[in-house]
């Protein structure tokens, strides 16, 4: 895979293209201080938050304030950096997006990191609950540094201009998710995208289900895009309709599900009966077949243990108590052990 084709999957090179195809979103260039408070690994704490306590001082955008914790032990103060202007944009763009958004950057969304959230969800209504989710994501942090990660020519990595990308909140079923993958723009072959969870109607409706997606591909999508080889994300509504949800470099970064990586990329044919699906023009389409295959979430193994998750969000206070009361008998521990 070439840098180029990863610079040409970022949402704001393909969203002007194919936006009439794909949910409506708004673009807003990340600050320098901001992506080095998401990339700041001892804040944790969300900033733009309400109901953080803060010094009338801090309320600047230089975004050098670092995490204070208060010497003075009945009134520990933490105060995490603000970013006003930038907070008043994202604020805006959300109400222009209905209230409800689902936050990326230039490749990803941080859905490795739902289970942080309140409501488990990656829907946002304000800047601090997109920062929790992105400061919590090891996907996000690899668009941030490491965005090139998988490409083997040796050029010089291009300059990359952050963005936060808002979408607006719409309720995807995941049985209706599908991914495509396009090679010399031929729609070669697609995967049930939720490949964990097995659904009745896909296989009752295979054929119409891959018809549609064909068509969409062919009217839309097919020689529109600066690449011939691409990973295409799509969505089928309750009415049939297809639309577009994102777009992905052909490439090991990209997830095959159902596929793998040596089959797509190999020019042999993805099955037994290839020749049926050449001579039809009919892209390979895998889905999980039985209740049996069902595996566990991809996601999983980016979760805690739920004390973890009840001290992050403060759902359980006494247990967030318990756990401070345990850190400071640490360090005085640790205190005296040095004194001696
Ligand atoms: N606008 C949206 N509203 C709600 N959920 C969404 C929205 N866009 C995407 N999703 C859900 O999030 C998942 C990941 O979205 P996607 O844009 O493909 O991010 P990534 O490239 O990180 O996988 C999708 O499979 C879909 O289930
Ligand atoms: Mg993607």
């Amino acid at each position: 895979m070439k840098k180029e084709q990863v610079v040409n999957c970022q949402f704001s090179v393909w969203y002007p293209i194919f936006k009439n195809h794909t949910i409506k979103s708004l673009i807003l260039p990340l600050p320098p201080n901001v992506i080095d408070y998401l990339l700041d690994d001892g804040t944790l704490v969300v900033s733009g938050s309400e109901n953080i306590h803060q010094s009338p001082t801090n309320n600047s955008d230089s975004g050098d304030d670092d995490v204070l914790w208060s010497d003075d032990e009945s009134t520990a103060t933490v105060t995490a950096p603000e970013f006003p202007e930038f907070n008043a944009k994202v604020l805006e763009a959300i109400n222009a997006l209905d209230g409800h958004v689902f936050p990326k950057l230039n490749w990803s969304s941080p859905r490795d990191a739902n289970w942080i959230a309140l409501n488990s969800s990656l829907q946002c209504c304000s800047l601090s609950e997109v920062f929790l989710l992105f400061k919590s994501s090891d996907f996000i942090t690899r668009d941030l540094t490491q965005p090139f990660i998988h490409c083997n020519d040796d050029s010089p990595d291009p300059a990359i201009q952050y963005e936060l990308v808002l979408r607006k909140w719409s309720e995807l079923i995941p049985g209706g998710e599908f991914r495509c993958f396009v090679k010399e723009n031929k729609l070669i072959a697609i995967s049930q995208r939720d490949y964990t969870q097995y659904y009745s109607h896909i296989s009752s409706q295979e054929d119409i289900i891959c018809q549609a997606i064909l068509k969409f591909f062919r009217e839309h999508i097919q020689y529109k895009f600066l690449d011939e080889d691409f990973v295409l994300d799509v969505y089928q509504d309750s009415q049939g309709r297809v639309w577009l949800i994102d777009l992905n470099p052909f490439g090991k970064v990209t997830d095959s599900l159902l596929f793998t990586w040596e089959e797509l990329t190999s020019g042999n044919s993805l099955t037994a009966n290839q020749a049926d699906n050449a001579q039809q023009e009919r892209p390979e389409f895998r889905y999980t077949t039985s209740e049996v295959t069902v595996q566990p979430s991809p996601c999983l193994s980016y979760r805690i243990p739920r004390d973890f998750v009840d001290l992050s969000t403060g759902e359980d206070p006494y247990k967030l108590i318990d756990f401070l009361k345990l850190k400071k008998g640490q360090q005085e521990d640790e205190e005296t052990e040095e004194e001696v």
